[in-house]
């Protein structure tokens, strides 16, 4: 291993899954995209993430107190890193030129990404300013997900995009799915 600069510990984290975060409404829709969120709380069930307050989101949370996470398939990877490099502040026809369409939330009305595995309504609870981005928490309201009843994603349907760094996106392999077995001790497992 090899130490590098602490300015470049973010990267040194990843891959991480890439969400797009939306927010404003569905007649004005934002996404950005996001590699720092987390759920937090499964009682009540609480999700993070982490926003600059240079974001045109992070405004747009801030006014609706709301926002939507959504996970989506690899090959949503352009649409996803239009949504990270181009800010509503310049482009208003952001979504359209990233090719992202939404639709309303159930439970708050909250934009959400046609064609994520995952997409959470949020309603905003917390802000937390911490260094220079700031952690909105946000209760999660609903939940609609694409995957098995035990809650686990078939990724040979559904390939999770996640982030490498540097502008580079990288998947799952199928082939690489397991079951983890716990370790007893002189060579046994359960
Ligand atoms: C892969 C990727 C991940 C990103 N993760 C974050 C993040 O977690 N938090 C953040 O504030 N910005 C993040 N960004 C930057 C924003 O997505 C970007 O500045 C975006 O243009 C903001 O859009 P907006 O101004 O319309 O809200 C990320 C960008 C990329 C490409």
């Amino acid at each position: 291993m090899r130490r590098i600069s602490t300015e470049m510990f973010f990267r040194a984290a990843n891959p991480r899954l890439v969400a797009l975060i939306t927010s404003g409404s569905v007649e004005e829709p934002n996404a950005m995209a996001a590699t720092w969120h987390s759920p937090i709380s499964f009682d009540p069930p609480l999700y993070g993430v982490s926003v600059s307050p240079k974001r045109t989101t992070h405004s747009l949370i801030r006014e609706t107190r709301s926002f939507g996470v959504n996970l989506l398939p690899y090959e949503m990877v352009d649409s996803v890193h239009t949504c990270g490099r181009i800010s509503r502040r310049e482009r208003s026809d952001k979504l359209e030129l990233a090719g992202v369409k939404v639709f309303s939330g159930p439970d708050l009305g909250v934009p959400l990404v046609e064609g994520a595995y995952t997409s959470l309504e949020c309603r905003l609870v917390r802000e937390i300013e911490l260094g220079d981005h700031t952690w909105f928490v946000g209760e999660v309201r609903s939940v609609l997900f694409e995957g098995t009843e035990k809650g686990v994603i078939d990724v040979s349907a559904m390939r999770p995009l996640l982030y490498l760094g540097s502008d580079l996106y990288v998947t799952v392999d199928p082939e690489s799915v397991r079951r983890g077995r716990v370790r007893k001790g002189k060579g046994r497992m359960r």
